[in-house]
């Protein structure tokens, strides 16, 4: 008898404890981890530099109100900022609170510069921003939202139909929100010239962009950000998952000019930006964002992607695309996806789902080359044994 609610179809396994790559059954099984947690464990499990971190400042200090100065947040605000476009930072403590806070950023400027109309935020139709009430209503997911009464305020367009897009903005549209790379939507890039007609697009109708890296951010893409590669600068910027290595902390990115509407009182959190949390980030941002940290990500990713392309030609009855970029890969099947998990998982290889069929595989960033190579070997030997 389980007293946890059934909101989860868990499966029947635990872990006692985790080393690298690899996790560790309560009933004594070795797994090979390739989703980390949904794109969390970026360093893989017990990583010594994040334990050393933990161990040291869990000593010091754990957690201090916002009403006081914290030291560690300014610092990895500070690192944030200096990486990327973004002029100001406000942490949070997971996903969804990092797109939420997106919204409200993007609303309070329209607001403070005297066009408190402009709220509507026009989202991609069955993307994911996360599941508090105002988020799942931006993701557009009627599964998700079926029970929930009503949060107004999203528009929504098909991913990649332009036209519709361009119709949906009206007067009192405040914002373009997408995710750079959709995750739970089937791992779908936004290509970069499309993202570079969204940010005209925003500046044409002078509304403002938010890119959601939650899950594509934080070096996953082989670049810190997603959007990097293709040039643009997004006006707002919600992280999390990645940036903790496993412990919650979220964010959301700004630049200066419509940071100038989080005046004090305007947005706040008990936990988000504490020296605990902070200490961690600061850690796991040294490590990531570094070039040759990010060159090894590239690296791992051609070497993957070429590797899941052989498998695919080899077996195209089975694989129809191999997807992505960077270590956030999507391998879409013509069979039935649940089954070829539950064959990966039997073989000690963990994946997870994504949508339109798509098995999604997400190993820690700084994976070896020889746990990809046990993975193209489960995945291949699953191949063959379906055939
Ligand atoms: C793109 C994106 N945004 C937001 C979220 C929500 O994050 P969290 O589950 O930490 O609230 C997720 C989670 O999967 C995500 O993938």
């Amino acid at each position: 008898m389980s007293y946890l609610a059934k909101n989860y179809n868990r499966k029947k396994i635990s872990f006692n404890h985790g080393k690298g790559s690899y996790l560790f059954s309560t009933d004594g099984k070795k797994y090979l981890d390739m989703l980390s947690g949904i794109a969390v464990n970026s360093l893989g499990h017990s990583h010594p530099k994040l334990v050393k971190t933990i161990r040291e400042q869990s000593k010091k200090l754990w957690h201090v109100s916002n009403a006081f100065q914290i030291p560690e947040g300014e610092k990895l605000a500070k690192k944030l900022c200096k990486k990327t476009f973004a002029d100001y930072v406000i942490f949070q403590n997971s996903g969804a609170e990092a797109t939420e806070a997106a919204i409200k950023v993007a609303r309070r400027y329209f607001y403070s510069i005297g066009k408190p109309n402009r709220t509507r935020i026009l989202c991609i139709k069955n993307s994911f921003h996360g599941r508090t009430l105002a988020t799942i209503f931006a993701s557009g997911s009627k599964k998700m939202t079926e029970g929930f009464g009503h949060v107004g305020g999203f528009d929504h367009f098909n991913f990649g139909d332009h036209k519709s897009l361009k119709k949906k903005i009206t007067k009192n549209t405040a914002a373009i929100m997408v995710e750079t790379i959709m995750g739970e939507g089937g791992i779908k890039v936004i290509p970069d010239w499309c993202l570079k007609e969204l940010r005209n697009l925003c500046n044409k109708k002078k509304i403002l962009l938010i890119l959601d890296e939650v899950q594509c951010g934080i070096s996953r893409s082989g670049d810190f950000f997603a959007f990097e590669k293709s040039k643009v600068k997004p006006d707002i910027v919600p992280i999390a998952k990645g940036i903790g290595g496993g412990f919650p902390i979220g964010a959301v990115l700004m630049n200066k000019k419509v940071a100038k509407g989080m005046t004090p009182g305007t947005h706040g959190s008990t936990f988000g930006g504490n020296p605990l949390a902070m200490a961690i980030g600061n850690t796991v941002m040294d490590i990531v964002s570094t070039k040759k940290f990010l060159n090894n990500v590239k690296k791992s990713s051609k070497y993957f992607f070429s590797n899941l392309n052989k498998i695919k030609a080899k077996y195209p009855k089975i694989i129809k695309e191999i997807r992505g970029r960077g270590l956030l890969i999507g391998v879409q099947l013509h069979i039935d996806q649940a089954m070829f998990i539950e064959k990966l998982m039997d073989n000690k290889l963990l994946t997870i789902r994504a949508a339109e069929n798509v098995v999604r595989i997400l190993p820690p960033l700084n994976v070896k080359r020889k746990e990809i190579d046990i993975a193209l070997r489960v995945i291949n030997k699953v191949c063959s044994e379906i055939k």
